[in-house]
């Protein structure tokens, strides 16, 4: 099977996802849940938290105001949205931009991990807490994990097993969620320097 065809399952499965709690929710409001976009083979890819309303009304990760600033920041150090793979935990999105409850992140996880298998990334980037711990734990890091505001702007070298058991180096690199830096100059700037780190994996 191809990468297009393999994440054409995920997305044909997380379409028909009954049993999330945010399933109800998704459909009696019209809305998307929010696969991923970007290259499937990407070396770059991003995780994110969980989508928001314009995010959900269009089935696009990243669209609305912190996603212009996530593209501002890939600009910033020479990249465009097609070169990377951007996604995020919690395919649906929770009422009321709320965070993901530990059992949403808990039953969404494995259409993450599954993406990562197929595109394969050298670069794993987590946007947020969330997605760095459930990162973070997934891939053996559970002794580096700290508190966001000491691990951000960090890379950690890990590895992860392929499907035929097969081990594939991976960075893991800690940042900010874009929107913690929408009304805050100081973490724009935080965010913009952390990103610079970036640059040596293009
Ligand atoms: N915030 C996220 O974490 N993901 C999105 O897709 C949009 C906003």
């Amino acid at each position: 099977m191809t990468k297009h065809d393999r994440m054409k399952e995920v997305r044909d499965d997380l379409f028909a996802f009954e049993l999330s709690p945010l399933y109800e929710y998704r459909t009696a409001n019209k809305f998307f849940p929010v696969i991923g976009e970007g290259s499937h083979d990407a070396s770059i890819m991003f995780v994110g938290e969980a989508p928001g309303l314009n995010e959900a009304k269009t089935g696009r990760p990243f669209c609305g105001a912190a996603g212009k600033f996530l593209s501002l920041l890939l600009e910033s150090i020479g990249l465009t949205r097609d070169k990377v793979y951007i996604t995020n935990i919690v395919k649906d999105r929770p009422p009321e931009n709320r965070d993901p409850t530990p059992q949403e992140i808990a039953l969404y996880s494995p259409f993450l991990d599954r993406q990562v298998q197929i595109i394969q990334p050298k670069v794993i980037v987590t946007l947020g807490r969330h997605s760095m711990g459930y990162v973070m734990r997934r891939y053996d890091l559970d002794l580096e994990l700290d508190a966001i505001s000491k691990i951000h702007g960090k890379t950690f070298e890990t590895i992860y097993f392929d499907e035929n058991n097969q081990p594939h180096p991976v960075t893991i690199v800690t940042l900010y969620h874009p929107a913690a830096a929408l009304y805050n100059g100081g973490m724009r700037d935080t965010l913009k320097k952390d990103f610079e780190v970036l640059k040596k994996f293009i």
